[in-house]
């Protein structure tokens, strides 16, 4: 695993979008695993900003994204869908139709999860998947657990995650207890992985993140044995690794 420590969060910022730039200009055609959340971004804006420069083409890209908050739909703020578009799609040239998220509102959510897991598959599967990672260590919404899942599913969230989550928003009866997570499958079939951390909250999980042992109870752990992973982390998030 490479580790890039940055001074701070704009600098991590930066470098991570200069990753993901790299990999859009060495294939303009990529699939990229997309993760939303405080993390990326300024990494999002980084990358708006490469493109609106002229260095960037997104025309031929494709996206998949982590996950969605099971119960809200696109049209909710607060979606992951919403949240991607504002942050990112539409200051970009990226086809709305080679973008995809999981359906919140999905009646059949079994349906829902074995379908989305046959479409990354059909792409071809993630070329690079962007990561961010919960203070408990949690990848995508795969929360510490005795037993991980290997695909697609439908999750309850952590009352950290959702303690974590309700800073995004005004009541906290609002903040979805359950999503739709792609499984670990996904995550560590993906070509390349970028993980982006930033802050002191995460510097316990970056720690056991890299601590030379696999533990379900921090589910980013399992990087660890992917071939291909590249951190990003600002000094307050790396400060606890030996
Ligand atoms: C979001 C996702 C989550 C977040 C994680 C960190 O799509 O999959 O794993 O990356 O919860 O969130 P932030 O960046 O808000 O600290």
């Amino acid at each position: 695993m490479r580790i890039y420590i940055e001074e701070n969060y704009e600098a991590m910022s930066k470098k991570a979008a200069l990753l993901v730039a790299s990999q859009v200009i060495i294939n303009p055609k990529s699939i990229l695993g997309l993760a939303t959340g405080g993390t990326p971004l300024g990494m999002y804006n980084c990358l708006v900003e490469m493109f609106h420069d002229g260095e960037l083409d997104f025309s031929e890209i494709k996206t998949f994204n982590l996950d969605e908050y099971y119960g809200l739909s696109k049209e909710d703020d607060q979606s992951y869908y919403g949240y991607m578009n504002e942050n990112f799609f539409k200051h970009i040239n990226i086809l709305k139709e080679n973008t995809d998220i999981p359906n919140g509102k999905a009646e059949d959510v079994l349906k829902e999860c074995e379908a989305y897991d046959e479409k990354i598959k059909v792409s071809g599967g993630i070329d690079l998947q962007i990561l961010g990672i919960g203070s408990n260590g949690h990848i995508g919404f795969n929360e510490p657990a005795d037993k991980l899942n290997v695909k697609t599913h439908l999750v309850n969230l952590s009352q950290k995650t959702i303690s974590d989550n309700s800073r995004f928003f005004a009541n906290k009866e609002d903040v979805p207890k359950q999503a739709i997570s792609v499984g670990l499958e996904t995550i560590m079939k993906s070509k390349k992985i970028i993980m982006l951390a930033s802050g002191k909250s995460k510097a316990e999980a970056i720690k056991a993140m890299v601590s030379g042992y696999v533990d379900t109870h921090i589910p980013a752990s399992i990087l660890q044995t992917h071939s291909d992973v590249v951190l990003v982390v600002d000094k307050e998030a790396a400060s606890l690794i030996d």
